[in-house]
């Protein structure tokens, strides 16, 4: 490892990680489609019991082993070196989310653009402002695409300390200052008490083995675990530092974060009578017709959601590169600016490929088994490779590295009774209720 993290350093950017697009802009459109409390219900017992157990076995197989995800796995795996390096590969997911990340944080910089120069004032206008930019503007797609993955690859050509840790300690504070903003705007809306009904008090028609599994797939992109993110960052923690309380802290922001975003966001929609199921284009349809109805303070307002998606988005971002950049660095002795430049191209074609396919002109021939390549990267990871990362990191250490020697990391900086709780929900909590999920939705189970 290069360079290491400071304690706050890391903090700041596990917790830019975690928080991105999937709270502010996912968290809220998947809780709006599954009916909103008892979503919001499963989602919390999903972080609180798996989220957070797969975050503490990633962190501490990084924190022990200091190296790259397939390093760290073939060191630390007693017997089976050799099978078990293959777990490592996890990190080849960053680059497959990263792909279609960076277009969809490519209509975000759009949309600073849109709201500088004029909103758009009926719903007629928001769809189809919204559907002629990934259908047909093929152009403008590339142009912020390209933005974005230049300054994710120069961002990370810093390295951890000068890029990563940096960006996150200007960008993290200026995300929090938005959103509290937003907050306390709300508050002063009557769509508020609304919101708070809708997010707290649960309502179970809408509940069933899809909202399980959304609520499951949410908690995994939402904590960037399964990925060897958290694995990768870990690994440049100072060796005193406390991984059990950075990794509990930075659940609990990433959650608030999520919770406060959905908060401001059902807030403005029930101000203006408008319906909670938006779905993806939520954020991008329904939002700024009802920031063009505020006028002037909307439009600062819009102006300010839409850079703090992209700073939430970034800092995200740069998370889903470096593992695999560690990887080329350690093992291929790659250099660092030929390792960038590498997995840089890799998923700036993959993300023209994900924003070709949903074109109107090349979408047909990007399109296989009913679902175009944006849609296929997004169900690979989220419901493939992402819980089988968990998985595969909750067997690691449950199974297969020694006790003794996570018992011994742990109670340097927590009770036995915290580990022993862990202990048991990597071993059988996580690896069994993920398999059922999964099967489940990949209609292996009846
Ligand atoms: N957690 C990020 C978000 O919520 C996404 C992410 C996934 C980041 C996997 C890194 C790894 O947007």
């Amino acid at each position: 490892m290069t360079s290491k993290f400071s304690r706050i350093g890391f903090i700041l950017a596990a917790a830019g990680s975690a928080v991105g697009l999937g709270n502010i802009w996912k968290f809220p459109y998947v809780t709006g489609e599954y009916g909103g409390g008892a979503f919001v219900l499963i989602y919390l017992l999903a972080i609180a019991f798996i989220g957070i157990s797969v975050f503490l076995a990633e962190s501490v197989i990084g924190k022990i082993s200091e190296s790259n995800a397939v390093t760290a796995f073939e060191e630390l795996a007693p017997k089976n070196k050799g099978l078990w390096k293959y777990a490592g590969f996890m990190v080849l997911s960053g680059l497959i989310i990263l792909s279609f990340y960076s277009v969809v944080l490519g209509w975000i910089v759009n949309y600073i653009f849109i709201s500088i120069n004029s909103l758009p004032t009926d719903v007629k206008t928001a769809e189809t402002t919204f559907t002629t930019l990934i259908t047909q503007d093929i152009q403008t797609q590339i142009i912020f695409h390209t933005l974005i993955a230049l300054s994710v690859v120069l961002i990370v050509l810093q390295g951890i300390k000068k890029g990563i840790e940096k960006a996150n300690i200007i960008l993290m504070p200026l995300l929090a200052i938005i959103l509290a903003l937003l907050l306390f705007y709300s508050f002063s809306l009557d769509g508020f008490s609304k919101a708070i009904s809708f997010m707290f008090v649960p309502d179970w028609s809408k509940i069933d083995e899809h909202a399980l599994l959304a609520a499951l797939g949410q908690a995994f992109f939402t904590l960037s675990i399964g990925v060897g993110t958290i694995l990768t960052y870990s690994s440049a923690l100072p060796k005193n530092a406390n991984f059990v309380k950075s990794s509990v802290l930075v659940a609990i922001v990433d959650t608030s974060i999520a919770l406060i975003a959905g908060i401001i966001i059902f807030s403005f929609l029930f101000e203006a009578g408008a319906q909670s199921s938006g779905g993806p284009g939520l954020v991008f349809i329904s939002l700024p017709l009802i920031f063009a109805d505020w006028g002037m303070v909307g439009q600062v307002i819009a102006i300010l959601f839409f850079i703090a998606l992209a700073f939430a988005g970034i800092t995200s971002a740069v998370s889903m590169i470096e593992p695999i950049l560690m990887y080329f660095i350690e093992r291929l002795k790659f250099s660092r600016v030929k390792a960038t430049i590498t997995c840089g191209l890799i998923f700036y074609i993959g993300g023209i490929i994900a924003l070709l396919s949903m074109s109107t002109s090349y979408g047909e021939d990007l399109t296989f088994f009913g679902k175009n390549m944006f849609d296929w990267m997004d169900f690979i990871t989220s419901s493939i490779t992402l819980p089988l990362g968990g998985i595969l990191c909750a067997i690691f250490v449950g199974y297969v590295m020694k006790k003794d020697t996570l018992e011994a990391h742990f109670l340097k900086f927590t009770t036995k009774g915290v580990f022993n709780a862990w202990y048991f929900l990597v071993k059988y909590v996580v690896p069994l209720s993920i398999s059922i999920l999964m099967l489940n939705k990949l209609g292996l189970l009846g």
